[in-house]
């Protein structure tokens, strides 16, 4: 079966004039001897920031949203003999994490409509070896998190949320960071925000997980003082250079997400209008968001756009069924960064 009938298009982030002047900022400092690669002050506001943007009381900023499940397994104790219920939909860190831990996973379908978990599926999926669901803010479109919380509040199971394609998207009105025990971020150069090419995050509202995985990141060391090692860690840092980056990434990140959403009314109406200028034959997007989601406290942070190509073109019940069977389902991305990175720099 040949699965991939679109080309892949690389991306990469909208990087401005204040993108590059943070980084010169910090390498012009070392180099002229009045400053260090020492991450503060720019680490504490990176976090700090991005924990507002996201609506939770902590953000930890690590290297990887990869890196930031597994620190998120590390401090809930997944091991051997555990299980870890996460959707079949994704980039497979998601499901390789809990493998790391020496977990079994194991993979509850998706709701066909919005190709995300589905939180009943995940309910015939537990078992008294249940350590921790992970669902995914699928391309960026917020899951069903109030059934998780319902999951959460009747089983006691922790939810982590892979949030590596959600940066600033919204479930009823609201940011999604504070949700779940904790949310991952990633801010790899695909992503709609990046640190110079990698980076990510764990946000919370649970002040004790959000020591937990600090401590894990950074060698486990209490600052204070006096210095100590509380715990066993490792270095899971972004540099100085990154967090500083971060910081004007974030500080534009709504105005992408913005752009993002034009385009994609825009290449859904000339789909609708049979125009397809970006679509292969007989490629359809995936209208979900239209009948799920047509509210705008549901904000879509687009980091990808689903397409399905319906083996007998049956109209749009007919993709999203496919969609929903993982047939020969593929993802259109938007193409707007490389584009709009030159319209937009000022
Ligand atoms: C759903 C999902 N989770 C996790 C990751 C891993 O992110 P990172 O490359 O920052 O480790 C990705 C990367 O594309 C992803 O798509």
């Amino acid at each position: 079966m040949k699965i991939r009938e679109v080309p892949f298009i690389a991306m990469g982030g909208v990087y401005e004039k204040d993108d590059v002047a943070a980084a010169i900022g910090v390498i012009s400092a070392v180099a002229e001897q009045s400053g260090s690669f020492f991450p503060l002050p720019e680490e504490t506001q990176f976090q700090d920031m991005l924990a507002e943007h996201e609506g939770a009381r902590r953000a930890v900023a690590v290297n990887s949203c990869g890196t930031a499940l597994d620190c998120c397994m590390m401090a809930l104790g997944v091991k051997e003999g555990d299980e870890v219920i996460t959707t079949p939909l994704t980039f497979v860190c998601t499901a390789g994490t809990a493998v790391a831990r020496g977990a079994k996973v194991v993979f509850a379908d998706i709701d066909p409509v919005t190709m995300n978990l589905d939180p009943a599926a995940v309910m015939e999926k537990i078992t008294p070896r249940t350590k921790a669901v992970i669902p995914v803010h699928f391309t960026g479109l917020a899951c069903d998190i109030d059934g998780f919380d319902r999951i959460a509040e009747k089983t006691g199971i922790p939810v982590i949320y892979d949030a590596a394609h959600a940066v600033g998207a919204r479930y009823r009105g609201k940011p999604v960071g504070n949700r779940g025990k904790a949310s991952c971020y990633s801010f790899q150069s695909n992503k709609n925000m990046t640190c110079l090419g990698e980076g990510g995050a764990i946000t919370t509202d649970d002040e004790i997980f959000a020591e937990k995985v600090r401590q894990l990141k950074t060698f486990g060391y209490v600052y204070g003082t006096s210095l100590g090692v509380a715990s066993i860690g490792f270095n899971y840092r972004m540099t100085k250079v990154q967090y500083a980056v971060g910081i004007t990434q974030l500080s534009k990140i709504d105005r992408i997400l913005k752009i993002r959403q034009e385009r994609r009314q825009i290449d859904s109406h000339a789909a609708g209008q049979g125009t397809r200028r970006h679509f292969r034959r007989g490629w359809r997007p995936v209208l979900h968001t239209r009948r799920i989601y047509n509210h705008e406290s549901f904000r879509h942070a687009y980091r990808e756009y689903s397409c399905g190509k319906p083996s007998v073109s049956r109209g749009r019940r007919s993709v999203q069924e496919q969609a929903g069977r993982g047939h020969r389902l593929v993802f259109r991305l938007l193409r707007t960064e490389n584009r709009l990175s030159g319209n937009l720099c000022q």
